[in-house]
């Protein structure tokens, strides 16, 4: 009979032990304070701000509503630039805040907002840049610095990909006016589904934590138009045990990086990452490999790994400005670099369980596409 193939999917949670989990849920009972700013919320918020390296931060139920809301709080109007190379999440939440995005292209290198084309885009009803640090890549930070300085805009970086990687020493939550980050159960470190805003004027924390809650300031005074998007008590606790592995995780991350670099590189027609940037820590949060000019395209190398039960992400595709729901209003004609690498990209399966003997089969299996 012929071995079956177990299935490896793109990505697997990190998680505590079932054992410690249930440990730290029990006062939960205890105390029958399931969400609104309890004690773990409390506790992962001051933890947090410690790993990161920063004073401000304000947890949420998810990234995304961190990114409706640090917009919403920031009082943006007009016209935001952003990079359509990203997940839905960063594109909308610019959409539903009433805003209009301008995309602009991105770097071919790290995938990141090309700096040299930002300014082009700069018109009188310009507010705000939203670049994304992709794939915990950082963006060129000192360039949108200097560029948003000068024309009197705010940075917002999403950080969702960003957990744990550094650039020169500080966290993603050290650049901008604000960054958010994703705790996705997909995410390098995961509170099942969660998010946080880091910011840099202590002003923003109250804004923040009242938009999250209805724009509730006290029992009498309700002085935004906000909306529900707290991180309850079990959300918090499953943070705090990630919190305690994290680095582990991210160790197991770059043996796994380390193992797919060994059999992939010095093949024809393979962009692969790289961590030769002595300014940057990396997280290995995902694994992009861009297939251009190997023996098959990006689609026939996803379908190849599919019918051997490895399942691969397209991840960015389609890009953000190609979306049906965005059809004739914009279009990823405008951002051609971004449009190839989207058509040619893979993130391999990535995690830190993922088995060395499953990244080699994984490579073996590439190597064999004719
Ligand atoms: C780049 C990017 N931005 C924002 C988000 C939204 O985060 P969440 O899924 O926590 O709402 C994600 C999530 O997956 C993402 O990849």
């Amino acid at each position: 009979m012929e071995k079956q193939e177990k299935p490896i999917l793109v990505t697997r949670s990190s998680m505590p032990s079932f054992e410690e989990f249930t440990e730290m849920i029990r006062p939960i009972w205890d105390s029958a304070w399931l969400t609104n700013m309890g004690e773990y919320h409390q506790e992962l918020e001051r933890q947090l701000k410690e790993y990161m390296k920063t004073d401000n931060l304000v947890l949420f139920v998810n990234g995304h509503m961190a990114l409706e809301m640090v917009i919403q709080a920031m009082e943006l109007t007009g016209e935001v630039i952003t990079t359509p190379f990203t997940f839905a999440s960063t594109t909308h939440a610019i959409v539903r805040n009433g805003l209009t995005p301008v995309f602009c292209d991105i770097d071919p290198v790290n995938y990141t907002m090309d700096p040299d084309k930002i300014e082009a885009l700069i018109t009188d009803k310009t507010s705000a840049i939203i670049p994304v640090h992709v794939y915990g890549n950082f963006c060129d930070v000192e360039r949108i610095e200097q560029i948003a300085k000068k024309h009197n805009l705010k940075v917002i970086y999403d950080a969702a990909h960003t957990f744990g990687a550094e650039y020169k020493g500080k966290s993603a939550a050290a650049y901008g006016d604000a960054s958010i980050y994703s705790f996705h159960a997909t995410k390098v470190f995961n509170t099942i589904e969660g998010g946080a805003v880091a910011f840099g004027e202590p002003w923003m924390g109250h804004r923040l934590n009242c938009l999250k809650n209805f724009g509730i300031v006290d029992q009498e005074h309700v002085v935004w138009v906000g909306g529900n998007a707290k991180m309850n008590e079990f959300q918090a606790a499953m943070g705090i045990c990630n919190l305690r592995h994290v680095d582990g995780e991210i160790e197991k991350r770059r043996h796994v990086a380390e193992r797919y670099l060994e059999h992939l590189e010095g093949v024809k027609g393979l962009k692969l990452p790289s961590y030769d940037n002595p300014d940057w820590k990396p997280n290995y949060a995902y694994f992009p490999v861009v297939f251009d000019g190997f023996v098959a395209g990006r689609d026939l190398v996803w379908d190849y790994l599919a019918s051997h039960k490895i399942y691969s992400r397209k991840y960015f595709y389609p890009l953000t400005n190609e979306f049906q729901c965005y059809q004739g209003r914009f279009s990823g004609e405008q951002t051609p670099v971004a449009k190839y690498v989207a058509d040619r990209v893979l993130t391999l399966p990535m995690y830190a369980d993922l088995a060395m003997e499953d990244v080699d089969r994984i490579c073996g299996l590439l190597k064999e596409i004719k």
